[in-house]
């Protein structure tokens, strides 16, 4: 008890002298802006809040035009799409040199899942149910992306998916609130590192805000129209865990929300996420969302301009609408400049949290080039390549494959390396990337392996001709596909084990890439059933960037490994999970439908008031389907099994200041050691609204050799148990609760409590 009281003081005393530090950085921040502001003329002002594009990719329908000179008249802010020092030294030295004000850009990049090292697919990454790897990853983006010029990535993006025909499900982490936001905040504190004034930390830009991976019917800008229950419960955490992880800035999305236009919605990036949630930092628009307001139909060009503005968008993001119309709407008085202003000093707050007014080249040198793609970094992206795929089937244990059995390797996809860093991939050079050919022969100088195409990646001419509109490079084969198949066909038939390489192409996923349609293309499900007829064991190898609808594959094949678009090392990567050097760990974080008709189809669903049951007929079902997915959310094999024991409670009745426990022994029950993520669910049985069935609240890793077992315990409040109840009010809710725990989000054990208030 003695010894308290001094500790208590010393904390108080660190507590405040922290918040002291605090308060006086930012008076110091903000005198520097106020004076700097001072000095601006209205265009000045207003060009800080001009972003246009310069350098190498556009996202959208135009291109910036002459920004070099405007750079120099002081009306741009920042530029996106230019990286290497060289060029991001030229027009740094152009603001610094030659504007009026000498005022540093921004350097802005899309850096999605790696900079010049890629790893997987943010989908792929979020498999890996690692959070420390994934912030490992953005860490090294951002010590790569700085090595480059950047100051500012535009990621994380954690827009909750449960479409699988957007192509965009690709670039997030997946279906679930609790998981997502423990990856957006831990992309954000891997961007940001600890302090944002250091060389080697970027600002994270939090994307897309908001409601984005909700688009009607899956297709891309399309619109959102959304319950404030949803959002708040199931859309909504992610942003809010970036932000609450301190992210810099935030993009604002294409999508309307009830009617609003994200990037004129006041109600969103003012009320909730400056005067809610307390939002410090700057907003920037998507791709032209600004001009893009007109066709939403929300007003002529000065009023979207006015529009954006006032509902809290800072930065113009090729538009030029701003720059084009601020300065005549103020002096109009058609909108007070406080807006202006306000816009322009979080613009400048950016650039001084970056430490730019100290040093404009504080991360423009040319000394780091031995940082990209180095020895280690390769290294984390295998490591993470592995972590990432999935084993969706594995009969009769034909995985892992014997080196010295008589392989045959078939499919468009074996040799590929175009394919492999994805359809988003920065700054990658997917010529860098390693095949899985080039990876598996020298490892296995003596081996049996026999390879044929098999097919073309499609056949499909009006799809390959979008495509290639946008750089997919679908070469098809001189050779008939029915030359194709009878070639493949052969070489399976003098085989022992069939591996067929297939997926999608890199162009169907991502950014205007939705699909009504998510089976493999058509002439790969007749190669695959070629080789299926030849009676080989067949393995399946998929390349791709959402879940498809794997049916036929699932009754048919024999085992089936999902790699999405693994990265730089992906050929690596599958070559040591095929042969067993890696035993596949990773977890599904989106649901795999049978079909499209059972689309949207999530695990933490609502009951109904009349849930299915096969005895009856009025409950809710199809006729044609089943109600259950084909691989569940949290779903992943190992080339080994688990056994869980049953949960044991500490207590089954809890106190709102109590603490459950929930014990679990899990054993290694096959022949191989592996990792095995065992994942904690509950479900408020009764509550002033509907909950969901299941609710992912947990989850901790387990490494077994075989044979072996571990005792986990997961502790629980009642904070894990708040939600949004009738009044909307964020709370907990006295009653009978359930507990899961297991092996996925369909496969679980499950124990019962009360929590009283
Ligand atoms: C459009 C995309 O929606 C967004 O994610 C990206 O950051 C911008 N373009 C900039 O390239």
């Amino acid at each position: 008890m003695k010894h308290l009281k001094p500790l208590i003081l010393f904390l108080l005393l660190t507590v405040t002298s922290v918040s002291y530090a605090q308060n006086s950085k930012t008076a110091k921040m903000n005198a520097y802006i106020k004076a700097l502001m001072a000095k601006m003329t209205l265009d000045e002002k207003i060009g800080q809040l001009n972003l246009p594009s310069i350098g190498f990719d556009i996202t959208g329908p135009i291109l910036s035009q002459g920004v070099e000179g405007k750079i120099e008249k002081g009306l741009v802010g920042g530029v996106f799409n230019t990286y290497t020092p060289e060029a991001v030294r030229k027009l740094q030295d152009i603001a610094v040199k030659k504007s009026r004000l000498k005022i540093p850009l921004l350097f802005g990049y899309d850096v999605i899942h790696g900079h010049r090292t890629i790893f997987p697919i943010p989908l792929g990454l979020s498999a890996s149910w690692d959070i420390p790897l994934i912030e490992k990853t953005a860490r090294t983006a951002a010590n790569e992306a700085t090595a480059d010029g950047l100051n500012w990535v535009f990621s994380p993006m954690v827009d909750i998916a449960r479409d699988p025909r957007w192509g965009r499900v690709s670039e997030g982490a997946g279906e679930d609130t609790w998981l997502g936001s423990q990856i957006a905040a831990a992309m954000v504190h891997g961007y940001q590192g600890t302090d944002l004034n250091k060389n080697n930390t970027v600002l994270a830009c939090v994307k897309h805000f908001a409601l984005y991976g909700a688009i009607e019917a899956g297709r891309d800008y399309n619109m959102v129209d959304m319950s404030e229950r949803k959002m708040f419960e199931v859309y909504l955490p992610p942003y809010k865990a970036a932000f609450d992880a301190g992210a810099g800035s935030a993009m604002s999305s294409f999508n309307e929300i009830n009617g609003v236009p994200a990037s004129g919605n006041k109600w969103l990036l003012t009320d909730l996420l400056r005067k809610q949630w307390g939002f410090k930092g700057m907003v920037a628009t998507d791709y032209t969302a600004i001009m893009e307001l007109m066709k939403h139909g929300v007003g002529d060009e000065p009023q979207v301009a006015a529009l954006a503005l006032k509902a809290g968008v800072d930065m113009d993001m090729v538009s030029e609408i701003y720059l084009a119309q601020l300065k005549k709407l103020v002096q109009s008085k058609k909108i007070d400049v406080f807006y202006v202003d306000q816009a322009c000093r979080r613009v400048l707050e950016a650039k001084y949290k970056l430490d730019l007014f100290t040093d404009p080249y504080n991360r423009i040198t040319n000394t780091r080039s031995a940082e990209m793609m180095s020895a280690d970094k390769m290294a984390l992206a295998q490591s993470a390549a592995q972590k990432s795929m999935v084993l969706l089937k594995n009969q009769q244990g034909v995985l892992p494959l014997k080196s010295n059995a008589k392989i045959a390797f078939i499919g468009p996809l074996v040799k590929d390396q175009r394919n492999l860093i994805g359809n988003w991939s920065g700054a990658g050079d997917w010529k860098q990337a390693i095949s899985f050919w080039d990876a598996v022969q020298p490892q296995y100088p003596n081996n049996k392996f026999s390879y044929a195409k098999g097919c073309n990646l499609l056949d499909d001419t009006a799809m390959i001709t979008k495509l290639n509109l946008n750089g997919a490079d679908i070469v098809p084969d001189v050779k008939s596909p029915a030359k194709l198949i009878d070639e493949a066909v052969s070489v399976a038939k003098d085989a022992d084990v069939v591996v067929a390489f297939l997926g999608e192409s890199f162009m169907m996923t991502g950014e205007a890439s939705s699909r009504s349609d998510i089976s493999l293309p058509e002439n790969q499900k007749t190669l695959l059933k070629a080789l299926k007829a030849t009676g080989k064991p067949v393995v399946l190898v998929l390349m791709n960037g959402r879940p498809l609808t794997l049916s036929w594959e699932n009754e048919n094949l024999d085992a089936i490994l999902e790699t999405w678009y693994a990265g730089t090392r992906a050929g690596n990567a599958i070559a040591d999970v095929l042969f067993g050097k890696y035993n596949p760990s990773g977890k599904l974080t989106m649901t795999f439908p049978r079909n499209v008709g059972q689309i949207p189809i999530y695990y933490n669903a609502k009951n109904t008031g009349r849930p299915f049951d096969e005895k009856e007929k009025y409950t809710s079902k199809y006729l044609d389907v089943a109600n259950t997915p084909l691989y569940p959310f949290g779903y992943g094999l190992s080339y080994s099994a688990f056994s869980y024991s049953p949960i044991s409670l500490n207590k089954t009745n809890i106190a709102i200041t109590d603490k459950l426990q929930a014990t679990i022994t899990i054993t290694n029950i096959g022949n191989y050691a592996g990792e095995e993520t065992a994942q904690l669910y509950t479900r408020q049985m009764i509550g002033s609204v509907t909950r969901p069935v299941k609710e992912l609240k947990g989850f901790q890793k387990v490494f077994l050799k075989p044979g072996e077992s571990k005792t986990i315990t997961f502790t629980l409040t009642a904070n894990d148990l708040k939600f949004y109840d009738i009044n909307m009010k964020y709370t907990n809710e006295p009653g009978q609760y359930k507990i899961f725990i297991g092996t996925n989000s369909q496969d679980v054990m499950e124990a019962d409590f009360k929590l009283r208030l």
